[in-house]
């Protein structure tokens, strides 16, 4: 493939300006790795990298897309064999090195995985970053002492693509889930999922001048942030954690030091970029098998071609998208 289609963000005179162009194999970026796309996906921060005051993307001009699946068509690692199926995501993909809306990636051999048996290069990218972000944060929960019969866990932005991947993960792992969504037309959606209550937004990031409120949530999944985030702190229950992942409610937030030293608060940082690769592995595997999220054909997920990801980026900046977005390469 000498040249193929890709999805690039470049400066432009009032900014940047997204377009499929065609990109020679020359033009990749180093890399041990070269790798046929199958299928890519549409995360928050792909809507960030395409925008001039995103400030995520730190090399123009970048092929986006901080996900991609696919098959090895070249190997000079004796990991990965021409032929194997692979994941890639994170690291600098997609926001200092060539990503995964296009129809070949060239990336270093430290940043792929495996694919796990039992998963489809697309069933990955349905789960994809933001999926993995969820059962990240499961994982994370579940080692500080979270167990179903604990009480109810809270995920916030439920209706986005951490939030419900995190919705149907717990559910299916038998917890009493309740729902945080600004998406009134979304209940339904996250019912199905598993979610059993569901708060409006407008609760759970109301502004107080209370440090505490009655303990409510023995678990928390977070991917809004800010004021959420401070609702979330004044409201668990003793000794509980909360998993924070994002910031789609906005990164400063107003507390006190009581949830600390008054109820045994714990944050979780969960990360999914510079996660190592052996941890990046391990719940790859069990996103394949235990945290496997059951209804990711049937109601998380849908497909969009590459010349219908712009609109998605677009749509993911705005809220208007819905559990999780498939961008099909080559199949
Ligand atoms: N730490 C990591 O490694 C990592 C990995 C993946 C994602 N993230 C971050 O996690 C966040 C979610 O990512 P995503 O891909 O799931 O995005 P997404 O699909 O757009 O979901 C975000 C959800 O947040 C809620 N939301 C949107 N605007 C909001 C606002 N102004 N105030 C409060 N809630 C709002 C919406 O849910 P409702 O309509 O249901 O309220 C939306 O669906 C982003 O900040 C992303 O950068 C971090």
């Amino acid at each position: 493939m000498a040249s193929f289609r890709a999805l690039v963000v470049d400066k432009a005179h009032d900014g940047v300006a997204v377009a499929i162009r065609d990109w020679s194999t020359d033009r990749l970026m180093d890399g041990e790795v070269t790798i046929r796309v199958e299928y890519s996906s549409v995360n928050f921060k792909d809507g960030l990298a395409s925008t001039a005051d995103g400030r995520v993307v730190r090399s123009y001009p970048l092929i986006l897309g901080v996900d991609l699946a696919g098959t090895v068509v070249e190997s000079a690692d004796a990991r990965h064999a021409v032929g194997d199926k692979v994941i890639a995501h994170g690291y600098d993909i997609g926001v200092a090195h060539h990503g995964g809306f296009a129809e070949l990636a060239r990336v270093p051999a430290g940043w792929v995985v495996p694919l796990p048996t039992g998963l489809t290069t697309r069933h990955a990218m349905a789960i994809g970053t933001a999926g993995f972000t969820a059962a990240l944060s499961v994982a994370r929960l579940e080692a500080a002492g979270l167990t179903p019969d604990a009480g109810r866990v809270i995920v916030t932005g439920a209706s986005g693509g951490v939030g419900s991947t995190a919705v149907d993960i717990l559910a299916a792992r038998g917890y009493t889930v309740a729902a945080s969504t600004g998406s009134t037309d979304a209940h339904d959606f996250l019912r199905d999922l598993g979610a059993t209550e569901i708060l409006d937004r407008a609760e759970t990031s109301a502004e107080s001048g209370r440090p505490l409120e009655r303990p409510r949530w023995s678990g928390a999944i977070d991917a809004v942030g800010g004021p959420t985030f401070a609702y979330l702190l004044r409201t668990m229950e003793y000794g509980a954690s909360i998993a924070i992942s994002g910031n789609t409610g906005g990164a400063p937030y107003a507390s006190t030091v009581f949830p600390f030293i008054l109820r045994a608060a714990n944050v979780l940082g969960i990360d999914s970029v510079a996660l190592p690769l052996n941890r990046r592995i391990e719940i790859w595997q069990r996103l394949a098998t235990d945290l496997r999220p059951p209804h990711l054909d049937t109601t998380i997920a849908h497909e969009v071609s590459l010349d219908e990801t712009p609109d998605q980026l677009t749509a993911i900046l705005r809220g208007a998208t819905r559990g999780r977005t498939i961008v099909r390469i080559n199949n």
